[in-house]
This record gives structure tokens, C-alpha cells and sequence, in this order.
């Protein structure tokens, strides 16, 4: 299969994602394996965004958050809650931006390149299910816009996981 993302080169970031979040949802539509769409869905979005150095997801256990698919270096497999960025919005259930990582109490180095920063939390019929991390090597990548945009693509992917028994 092949999949040509459809993006203008000099896009602002609204643009890409009002142009990509349709194609996001088509392509998860497409197939029914929550795996193959996770994996699909961290790609599609390191492809669109330059900005992008990692982006991936960590699943709660229960107890802790255990890593899943993902684009980027190698990364660390268990976060505890409330521990770095991921366990923060995992423990608040709310999305964190963080202009630079190196000032946030905790934050978890995974990649020494990584400047900046965001997380969105993953929740389902109020249950917490993972968090969205997604790094950069630039500082301040991250923005209200993606904050938006992100939060609705999670919602595509709490939809998606509902139809799974569970991810583990
Ligand atoms: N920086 C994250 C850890 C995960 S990596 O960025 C992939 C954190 O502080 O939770």
C-alpha cells in the first residue's frame, strides 16, 4: 500500500493540520488492527512535521505507563505516574506543553536532543488508557494549535481503542 500525504510545502501548522486530520482519519478507518494504526498513526505525523524528532505513545498498565508504537530513537520502555512529562498529564489527564524540557522538574531524557515537548493524555469512557508524547530538538515547538489539533486526533484514537478488548 502506499500513502501519499497530500501537504503543501510552507504550510503553517494550522494548515498541515487541517489538511492531515482527515487523511488520519481515513487511514485509520481503513484498517481495523489497533496496532497497525497506532504504528501508521506515529508515522503519518513524523512525516508531516519537520518540527517532529519523536512521536509515539505509552500505554497505562494499570499501574504504570509501558511503551507503544512510535517514530523516533529508541526510548524509554516504563514511565511511572507522575513521574517526567508523559506520567504528568497521565496523573492530571491533561494535555502539557513544555517549552523547554531542560527547565521541567522530572522530565525524562530519553533522547539528549530533545528541547521541547508535548503530551496529551489518552482517556476512554473516563478511564486514563495511555498518553500521546511527541518531542522535538527544537525549543517552544509546540503550540496551542497543536494542543487543538492533537487533542482531536486523540479522541480518533480513544475511538479507535474502543473497539479493541484492550491493549494489553
Ligand atoms: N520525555 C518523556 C519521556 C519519554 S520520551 O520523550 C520518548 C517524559 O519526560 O515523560
Amino acid at each position: 500500500m502506499s500513502f501519499n500525504l497530500s501537504l503543501q510545502p510552507e504550510q503553517s501548522d494550522e494548515q498541515i493540520y487541517h489538511d492531515l486530520l482527515p487523511q488520519i482519519k481515513a487511514l485509520l478507518d481503513a484498517q481495523d488492527n489497533i496496532i497497525s494504526n497506532l504504528s501508521n498513526f506515529s508515522a503519518i505525523l513524523k512525516q508531516a512535521f519537520t518540527k517532529i524528532s519523536w512521536v509515539g505513545f505509552y500505554f497505562f498498565d494499570g499501574e504504570k505507563l509501558v511503551l507503544g508504537p512510535f517514530q523516533g530513537n529508541v526510548a524509554c520502555t516504563t514511565i511511572g505516574m507522575g513521574r517526567g512529562v508523559c506520567g504528568t498529564s497521565a496523573l492530571q489527564r491533561e494535555t502539557v506543553i513544555v517549552a523547554d524540557v531542560h527547565a521541567f522538574p522530572g522530565h525524562i531524557a530519553c533522547d539528549s536532543g530533545s528541547n521541547s515537548e508535548i503530551v496529551v493524555p489518552l482517556v476512554r469512557n473516563g478511564n486514563l488508557v495511555g498518553v500521546l508524547d511527541i518531542d522535538s530538538y527544537s525549543f517552544n515547538a509546540f503550540s496551542a494549535t497543536d494542543k487543538k489539533y492533537l487533542e482531536q486526533a486523540a479522541q480518533f484514537i480513544c475511538h479507535e481503542i474502543l473497539q479493541t478488548d484492550s491493549i494489553f
